[in-house]
């Protein structure tokens, strides 16, 4: 195993995107930013310079972290961001996972500009358990604005309503043909005619779910969130922010040009921006004008598409990582996910009924400390950060699925606080997570730092144990680190807390997390050394 070492300069870069120059916030003047490539069992060491004018962290998406909570990254979580002009060193082992994580800024909007793939090869002497592909590259969705992020992120904080929606999504940081001035720029993938490829596909995007598909082409999913899947053939993927998607391509079609192209799947009835990014897969021996062919995408709203894709999935029992599926159940939890209100202060607010949006698991709306980082303060035993009593269950009981402000008092209005769940070093827990339907249902995607789940099932309607308890797959569900809840339905996750430190659980639609749609997990040391969080480096940022 190696000891892989890059710097990250976060700075200042423009670049011009939509027929406009804008200056953006950047890793080493690139957009996406350096694809980190390394093998299973490697030392990562990221020295990240902050040099931009914001406050900085670096979260390594899915990465387990095990005994390196320190490194893990999301602001006033685990760590406090590093200030303009200060630096702090990531260093942490990437051991049983493998396939396509991600990195990306997790303070304010950042991670917009802010993000790149992390590809984990299996280790020398090993090798995919899969067909070895020709060549691989890697996907990354993304959305852009033309406004300055942390501006958009901060006007939707002081209305209380929603963020301004993105001016285009983008592949590989490219809005590609369809967007103005930009079919000069659009990313292109070379191929040759018989090959196969395999395609690491990341949704980098913020706040949209994604339908991928090329066109005339199938795809044989084999990996998700790192973690090796039964071959699933598909012509569409769905993947949420957060989650990526390793898919075999095999170039079986005649020499051409083939659009793949992305658009929401946006599971609500809002208005969504449909505008589709698209990338060109470039057959060697194309002609020189040819006719490009686009792909037919679901509608926005295509739930049975988005909902058959993502329960098709299953794990891969015979991957060198599976683990089995706990069977022993510690800690049963019932959480509700959506979203809610707060009163207004001044009378002006721009969320719905004049109110502000806010967003609650269980009715607790997660607030960020500012002294110090939750896991600064588990570690030193501060009092007054956070409170260990994020309810077992909702306040009430009540039919999640029904829309209405008048139809829940109850959940409607939610109280700021930061709440956690304390866990014993190795408990298994099994969560329900239920979407409610307060104010607007929608699929939302919880992510889970520090740990892999098992998707046990998901399912429409309001979750019955007694009924939806015997659907459960325990012999080879998918592994994920996060989960899209179905929109005005239910997911159960398993997972075993072995790592002690601090892990966010949160939407992953970046406008639902200043809302609150977030809670975390504070696993307590474990009885040996191998299983206690050793101190902070000596440059671990304080606030
Ligand atoms: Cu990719 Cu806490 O996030």
């Amino acid at each position: 195993a190696a000891i892989v070492e890059h710097t990250f300069n976060v700075q200042n870069l423009t670049v011009n995107r939509l027929c406009q120059n804008r200056v953006i916030t950047a890793v080493n003047g690139q957009l996406p930013g350096p694809t980190l490539l390394i093998q299973e069992g490697d030392t990562l060491v990221i020295h990240v310079n902050n040099n931009s004018p914001y406050n900085i962290t670096i979260h390594w998406h899915g990465i387990f972290q095990k005994l390196t909570a320190w490194a893990d990254g999301p602001d006033y979580v685990t760590q406090c961001p590093i200030r303009p002009g200060r630096s702090y060193t990531y260093r942490f082992t990437v051991t049983g996972q493998e396939g396509t994580l991600w990195w990306h800024a997790h303070v304010s909007f950042l991670r917009s500009t802010v993000y790149g793939a992390l590809i984990i090869r299996p280790r020398s002497g090993r090798s995919y358990p899969f067909q070895q592909p020709d060549g691989e590259y890697p996907i990354v969705l993304g959305e852009w604005w033309n406004a300055n992020v942390v501006d958009v992120a901060n006007q939707a904080q002081a209305s209380g309503g929603a963020p301004n929606n993105s001016d285009a999504f983008t592949i590989n940081g490219q809005p590609g043909d369809l967007f103005p001035c930009s079919s000069g720029s659009t990313t292109r993938i070379n191929v040759k005619q018989g090959r196969t490829y395999l395609l690491r596909i990341v949704n980098a995007a913020l706040n949209s779910q994604h339908f991928f598909k090329i066109a005339n082409h199938k795809l044989t999913v084999v990996a998700v969130d790192a973690a090796y899947t039964n071959p699933y053939v598909t012509d569409v993927v769905v993947i949420a922010p957060g989650q990526t998607t390793d898919v075999l391509l095999t170039a079986d079609q005649k020499p051409g040009l083939y659009y793949m192209a992305a658009r929401p799947y946006a599971s609500a009835p809002v208005s969504a921006d449909n505008s589709t990014t698209t990338a060109i897969l470039a057959y060697q021996g194309a002609s020189t004008a040819p006719t490009l062919v686009m792909p037919v995408l679901p509608a926005l709203n295509d739930t049975p598409t988005a909902h058959k894709f993502y329960t098709n999935l299953t794990g891969l029992v015979t991957s060198p990582f599976w683990t089995g599926v706990p069977t022993e159940v510690d800690k049963h939890m019932f959480i509700t996910v959506g979203l809610g209100l707060i009163p207004c202060r001044n009378n002006s607010c721009a969320g719905p009924n004049g109110q502000r949006f806010a967003a609650n698991m269980n009715n607790a709306s997660f607030q960020l400390p500012t002294k110090m980082s939750i896991l600064q303060a588990f570690f030193q035993n501060v009092n007054g950060i956070y409170t260990t009593d994020f309810p077992r269950q909702p306040p009430v009981k009540f039919d999640y699925t029904n829309t209405g402000l008048s139809g829940n008092p109850n959940l409607i209005f939610t109280t700021k606080s930061t709440k956690v769940i304390k866990l014993k070093y190795n408990t298994t827990i099994e969560i329900v997570l239920q979407n409610t339907a307060i104010l607007t249902t929608e699929n939302h995607p919880i992510h889970l730092h520090g740990f892999n789940f098992f998707v046990l099932a998901q399912g429409f309607g309001n979750y019955k144990a007694s009924r939806d308890s015997k659907k459960f797959n325990l012999v080879n569900p998918q592994e994920r680190n996060t989960i899209g809840v179905p929109v005005g339905g239910w997911a159960v996750i398993r997972f075993q807390a072995n790592n002690p430190g601090v892990w966010f659980m949160h939407c992953h639609l970046d406008q639902h997390l200043p809302w609150g749609l977030a809670t975390a997990f504070v696993v307590e040391n474990g009885p040996t050394p191998s299983t206690t969080l050793p101190p902070p480096p000596h440059d671990f940022p304080t606030c």
